[in-house]
Order: C-alpha cells, then sequence, then structure tokens
C-alpha cells in the first residue's frame, strides 16, 4: 500500500490562518506585531526567501520591512543596525537571513547573538535554545517547530513513539531533538560519524530526514508503515529541488511521507508568523 502523501500547503493555510486571527486580536488591543529582514548581499535564493515572508506577513496582516544591505557591509554597520531595531518597539521580530557575505560569516554567530532574545523569531538565540532544552520553550526555531506542528495537524501520535533524526544542525537537527523530546518521544539523532545508520533509522515510527544529501534514505532504512519527514532541499540541477529521501521507492513502504518541494518546507515560513505574533505578546507582557 502507498503511504500518505502530507502535502504542506493545507497545514500552512491552517497555521497562517491561526496566525492572521491571532494578529487580529493584538491590533485589537493596540499593537500591530512588525518583523524586520536583514539581507545582506545579493544570493538569489535567500532574495527569494526574503520576498516570501514579505508577502506573507502582508497576507496576514503582520507589518514587515526589509534591510536590505550591500555585500560589503561590515560587521559594526550590521551590529548597529541590530541595535537599532532591538530598541524600535514597532519592531517584535528580527531576522538575519543567513548565509552571511563570506567576509562577515565568521562573524555569524556574535551578529546573531546581538539580537534581543524577546525579537529573535528565528529561535537561535542561546537564551532561546537554553530554554528550549530546559522544557521552557519560547521562541523555537521555525523548520523544527513546522515538523511538529504538521505531525499535529496529520494526528501522527509523538508521545512514546520512536523518533530518529538524521542531521545534526542547530536549525534543525537539534532544536527537533528537543521538540520530540518535550513530546515524549524517544529520539536518536544519527549524523556523519553514524556507524549503523539503515539499522537505526528502520527503528523509527518517525524517520525525519535533515543531512542536505540527495537519496540518502532508501527504501530499505524505513519500516513499514512510518511516518517520514523529509526536511532536506537539494539543488541537483539549476530547476529541480529534490530532498533526502528517495520519495519514489520509500512511498511504497511509509505510512505517511513528506514530497520535496511542497512538503514541510511550506510550514517554515507560516510557523516563522506564528514566531511574530508570540514575540510580540512577549513584548507585551514585560
Ligand atoms: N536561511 C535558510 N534557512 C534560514 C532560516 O531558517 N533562518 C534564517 N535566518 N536564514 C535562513
Amino acid at each position: 500500500m502507498s503511504a500518505k502523501i502530507l502535502y504542506g500547503k493545507d497545514f500552512a493555510a491552517q497555521i497562517k490562518e491561526s496566525a492572521r486571527l491571532e494578529v487580529e486580536n493584538l491590533k485589537n488591543l493596540g499593537v500591530t506585531p512588525g518583523l524586520a529582514v536583514i539581507i545582506v548581499g545579493e544570493n538569489p535564493a535567500s532574495q527569494v526567501y526574503v520576498r516570501n515572508k514579505h508577502k506573507t506577513c502582508e497576507e496576514l496582516g503582520i507589518r514587515s520591512e526589509i534591510v536590505a544591505l550591500p555585500e560589503n557591509t561590515t560587521k559594526n554597520t550590521l551590529i548597529n543596525t541590530i541595535d537599532a531595531l532591538n530598541a524600535d518597539k514597532n519592531t517584535h521580530g528580527i531576522l538575519v537571513q543567513l548565509p552571511l557575505p563570506a567576509e562577515i560569516k565568521n562573524s555569524s554567530e556574535e551578529i546573531l547573538n546581538r539580537i534581543d532574545p524577546r525579537k529573535d523569531v528565528d529561535g537561535f538565540h542561546p537564551v532561546n535554545v537554553g530554554n528550549l532544552v530546559i522544557g521552557s520553550p519560547k521562541l523555537v526555531p521555525c523548520t523544527p517547530a513546522g515538523c511538529i506542528e504538521m505531525l499535529d495537524l496529520a494526528n501522527i501520535e509523538i508521545d512514546g513513539k520512536r523518533a530518529v533524526i538524521i542531521g545534526r544542525s542547530n536549525i534543525v537537527g537539534k532544536p527537533l531533538f528537543h521538540l520530540l523530546l518535550a513530546r515524549h518521544a524517544t529520539v536518536t539523532i544519527c549524523h556523519t560519524h553514524t556507524k549503523n545508520l539503515p539499522e537505526i533509522a528502520r527503528e523509527a515510527d518517525i524517520l525525519v530526514a535533515a543531512s542536505g544529501k540527495p537519496n540518502l534514505v532508501t527504501a530499505d532504512m524505513v519500516k513499514p508503515g512510518a511516518t517520514v519527514i523529509d526536511v532536506g532541499i537539494n539543488r541537483i540541477a539549476p530547476k529541480k529541488l529534490v530532498g533526502d529521501v528517495d520519495f519514489d521507492a520509500v512511498k511504497e513502504i511509509a505510512g505517511a511521507i513528506t514530497p520535496v518541494p511542497g512538503g514541510v518546507g511550506l510550514l517554515t515560513v507560516a510557523m516563522l508568523m506564528k514566531n511574530v505574533v508570540k514575540a510580540a505578546k512577549l513584548q507585551l507582557k514585560a
């Protein structure tokens, strides 16, 4: 039997609708949530992502500002820009689009850590990471949060299940580990040094691929009936995107599977909108 395909579009629409209602409520309290996205240089993929974030804000009634800085922007200029946005009470969320240009890439951590943790809608600041680890999440990274939201909206149980994540990045693998753990899954992270990946992957009720390697997950690595979430985005030709999962073969084994494109990636921007609303609420309280 072929797996149920979990298309991101409908889930994203539901999340955005709930964010839109929360924006309305905040506006009734006199607060219009605002997001500032800083983009440095002209990376074409980043420009597409940033435009998409801006468009989604406009759809939902969130104030959106794009701060486009030239490729040769210095670390100090970027830090001053962040300081000004930290101090601006109409800006509730700040996001620095990654990757930064080569000249300042080494300072990415210092730059991201400059964002006020209450405005850190990417959830990358050590304060937000720490809150997630101690089980007191505030602003959590959008892509892993989207994975959990998709499982919930698809009525796929997490509690007590075996979850295996392939990939240990700070953006996806590590935060997803903590989100699944908080929901009482038994969680394993596999990575490039893992010895018996297929064997461990086959134990998963929920298998998440976030490795950045096309076709890493093959049908023999999937337990029949498992849920397979593909977070990979790999450009294998100018116009061809694929995930980390051999979709055509794995869909014959899995119980549910996300496609790429059109899968869980679509939830990332929707979760960002949720984080902007959450940030505005956090600042309302303070
Ligand atoms: N570039 C690719 N993914 C992301 C993300 O989640 N946040 C930011 N800030 N930049 C990105």
